[in-house]
């Protein structure tokens, strides 16, 4: 934001003085929402009008804009805001895990440059900061006019393992129109015919979760959900995983080559999954379809997740884990096969970009529909 020197802002800044937050000693309760960037403060004014009980804080790094923001917030007599005169970086200074029950980043400057990704407020190493500091109920509120930066940012945020709601490419002509709280650029913005974008992006205890390689004591655990999931197929009444598929001795060999990894929370271990590196023999032929494209794959076989943890989204948070594991490894695909009446896992292959290729065998000659995801 370019703006003109203000007239003694020093003296101006310390006429508010009593908004201004200098350190964390004095916040006095949490959990507190956040707007970064907040320029000159329509938006935390009109928001703290309407929630007294709520707490705010308000950052904003250029002074003499934070300056305005604090007049206003002066002139309104509101007792629930304060200011942070600094970068968006410093807020692990001031606030610890679970502090923040929300964010909100209202028109972000959109540093278009791709080398200046990493300076995007909604960059992941933004939001890994933001995931520390937020409550597992906690959300990310993003507007902006920008479309190229939304779509980034979807991208960004779904990388980090957040749940999008209320998503919407034209704010004002939506259903959440009548609550929106229009802030100076927006009403700039959408005054010249740009439509808003809007993204509540929501903390999922998926976001929390520890992904690494099973060890052999975990065996036992990791049977009781492969025999879950043998019971929900065979209900279900399809057989992909019938004749005691997988064995034992298969997932005990998975743990003894280190393929065979387990999601937990809170050291429970809720679902299990096999990543392969190299050649699958059964990925050699495909019917019906063809491959994306012949490039290095990791696999993933044998997912099962714990019936009591099932639509919280692990099966995502397995693919994700796996990219992480593809780039360490210049690796940028992902195949996968399941039965053709598995339908949740279908579903959950193609919410996670997988895209249908064709028909596989296995080495006993059953059928299944096989799936690419092409990373970015
Ligand atoms: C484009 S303006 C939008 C202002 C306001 N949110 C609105 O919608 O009218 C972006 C604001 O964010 C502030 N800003 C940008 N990067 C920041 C950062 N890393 N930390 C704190 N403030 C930042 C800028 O100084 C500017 O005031």
């Amino acid at each position: 934001m370019r703006m003109r020197k203000k007239k003694n802002s020093v003296s101006r800044i310390s006429e508010c003085n009593e908004l201004l937050l200098n350190s964390r000693e004095e916040i006095e309760s949490f959990p507190v929402t956040v707007e970064i960037g907040c320029g000159k403060g329509k938006f935390i004014v009109e928001t703290a009008k309407r929630n007294p009980s709520v707490n705010y804080i308000a950052i904003e790094k250029i002074s003499d804009v934070a300056l305005l923001a604090m007049e206003k917030v002066r002139d309104a007599g509101l007792t629930n805001v304060k200011f942070i005169i600094g970068d968006a970086k410093t807020l692990p200074e001031f606030f610890r895990k679970n502090e923040l029950e929300r964010i909100y980043l209202n028109f972000s400057d959109p540093w278009p440059k791709s080398g200046h990704t990493r300076r995007r407020l909604t960059y992941r190493g933004f939001l890994e900061m933001y995931k520390e500091l937020l409550c597992p109920t906690g959300e990310i509120v993003f507007k902006t006019d920008n479309r190229p930066l939304f779509d980034f940012s979807l991208e960004e945020f779904r990388y980090m393992g957040f749940d999008l709601e209320d998503l919407t490419y034209d704010l004002h002509a939506s259903e959440y129109a009548e609550d929106n709280i229009v802030t100076e650029y927006e009403a700039n913005f959408s005054a010249k015919g740009f439509t808003i974008n809007r993204v509540r992006a929501k903390m999922n205890s998926v976001t929390n979760l520890e992904i690494r390689k099973a060890e052999a004591c975990e065996l036992d655990r990791i049977m009781e959900i492969v025999a879950q999931a043998q019971e929900y197929m065979k209900e279900a009444g399809f057989c992909q995983w019938d004749n005691g598929y997988p064995s034992r001795e298969l997932i005990e060999k998975d743990i003894k080559d280190e393929n065979r990894y387990v999601v937990c929370h809170n050291n429970t271990i809720m679902a299990s999954a096999g990543l392969f590196m190299g050649e699958e023999p059964d990925y050699k032929e495909i019917y019906e379809g063809e491959w994306l494209n012949s490039s290095p794959y990791i696999s993933i076989h044998r997912i099962c997740v714990d019936n009591k943890f099932k639509g919280m989204g692990l099966g995502g948070a397995v693919v994700r884990h796996c990219e992480d594991i593809a780039r360490k490894n210049n690796i940028r695909n992902i195949r996968c096969d399941t039965h053709e009446e598995n339908l949740s896992m279908r579903r959950m292959l193609e919410k996670n970009g997988f895209v249908y290729c064709g028909i596989i065998h296995l080495a006993d000659g059953s059928p299944r529909v096989a799936y690419q995801k092409k990373m970015k």
